[in-house]
């Protein structure tokens, strides 16, 4: 169902859950907005039909109470300027500030309602619990809309419990973000997949599945290393994860089986501590000296990489080459990013996922429009691209 099916919303109340979750820095300033934009266009869909718009989020993981340094409000006044009208803001979610703001809404406006997350029932794993806070939630609104992609992996209150009390419909982004994610699935070829990050082991089930579907497996970020030691390097004082080498020793025996093409990188950015200033040079990736640790892909690979990637018809990208956010190991990072607007450009369809990667190519000076799509899931566009059933997807289809 989508908002179409939900008949004439001029004077309804909807509740809409969406996925305002952006970074902050340390004064409190969103660093990355892209959330906040993406949200837009359905909450102006809304109000063009007249709709009186509550929308509910959650920022960061608060532990079920109040915590002033994750409150909504700078999120609510960014919303605001983008909308172009004035957002009202609840200080708390299911409260007396919260009922008090949806009676005073008028017909195509619009209220954001404190973190949900500073209440226990929205990620309780009790039911009765989970359930209680979804009634409270459900009473402010006539009808639910579920347009936050970012959290339909979450089996939580608003994004599930809230779908199962209320009359409900996907919101234009969750389309949007489903409708992009599920051409990966039967992908023009060759397609390959660019992953990078932290750590493999949070991308196991994800590798397991692109094993089945990739023509080719480009791996760089600080999950390289162990993709390295698996092949008997040495890594030195490179982030390495020691259980998962046995699992992507099996991983890259897997590639062979199947034909698919594993790149790594040969040269690697190291340096000897982990900070913009260190002493940084270009290394061989099977000779990492025992006092360095990779930052970054190096030159030759991220030449290696963009040719692979300009050649693709599919192009799917979760996670940094190395520490984008100094400068001296951004360059494998904006060599890919590089590649995928090329890609694009020649007609492939390129898709970044995940709010790292998202945060890194408008950090790096890029703009949505120079990828077929810039996904607002990291955790969910991952287990969507696992082939995962994700609870607030089912729940808007029963
Ligand atoms: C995300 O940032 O991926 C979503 O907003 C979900 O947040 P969570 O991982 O804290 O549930």
């Amino acid at each position: 169902r989508t908002i179409a099916d939900l008949g004439d919303l001029r004077g309804k109340k909807v509740l809409l859950r969406s996925d305002l979750n952006v970074p902050l820095d340390k004064s409190g300033n969103i660093t990355d907005d892209g959330r906040v934009r993406a949200s837009v266009p359905t909450i102006k869909r809304l109000t063009e039909q007249g709709a009186r718009v509550i929308v509910v989020a959650h920022l960061g993981r608060p532990k079920g109470e109040p915590d002033p340094q994750y409150s909504l409000r700078p999120v609510a006044e960014r919303l605001s300027q983008l909308l172009g009208q004035p957002v009202a803001f609840a200080t708390d979610t299911v409260g007396d500030s919260a009922h008090e703001v949806v009676a005073g809404l008028q017909d195509g406006d619009v209220a954001v309602l404190e973190n949900l997350r500073f209440n226990k029932g929205e990620t309780s794993k009790d039911d009765a619990e989970r359930g209680a806070f979804a009634d409270q939630l459900a009473s402010l609104a006539d009808v639910f809309v579920s347009d936050g992609f970012g959290v339909v992996h979450r089996a939580q209150a608003s994004v599930v419990d809230v779908a199962e009390r209320l009359p409900q419909a996907a919101g234009g982004l969750v389309e949007t973000e489903v409708g992009v994610l599920s051409r990966l699935t039967r992908p023009r070829r060759p397609y390959a997949v660019v992953l990078g990050g932290a750590k493999v082991s949070d991308k196991l089930g994800v590798i397991e599945n692109l094993l089945k579907e990739a023509d080719t497996l480009l791996i760089g970020g600080g999950m390289v290393f162990t993709f390295l030691a698996a092949q008997g390097y040495e890594v030195g004082k490179s982030l390495l994860e020691a259980d998962q080498i046995d699992t992507v020793k099996g991983y890259l025996a897997e590639a062979e089986n199947r034909g698919v093409d594993i790149v790594l990188p040969t040269d690697i950015v190291a340096a000897d501590a982990f900070s913009a200033d260190a002493h940084h040079e270009v290394v061989a990736a099977d000779a990492i000296p025992a006092d360095q640790m990779g930052l970054d892909i190096g030159p030759d690979s991220a030449e290696a990489f963009g040719a692979k990637i300009r050649e693709s018809k599919t192009v799917f990208w979760n996670g940094p080459m190395g520490a984008f956010e100094m400068a001296p190991y951004a360059a494998g990072t904006k060599a890919v990013a590089e590649a995928l607007v090329d890609a694009t450009a020649a007609g492939a369809l390129t898709v970044v996922g995940g709010g790292d990667s998202a945060a890194a190519v408008r950090q790096l000076g890029f703009h949505d429009d120079q990828f077929t799509h810039i996904s607002t899931g990291g955790g969910a566009s991952l287990e969507y691209l696992e082939g995962k059933t994700l609870p607030g997807l089912a729940v808007l289809e029963d």
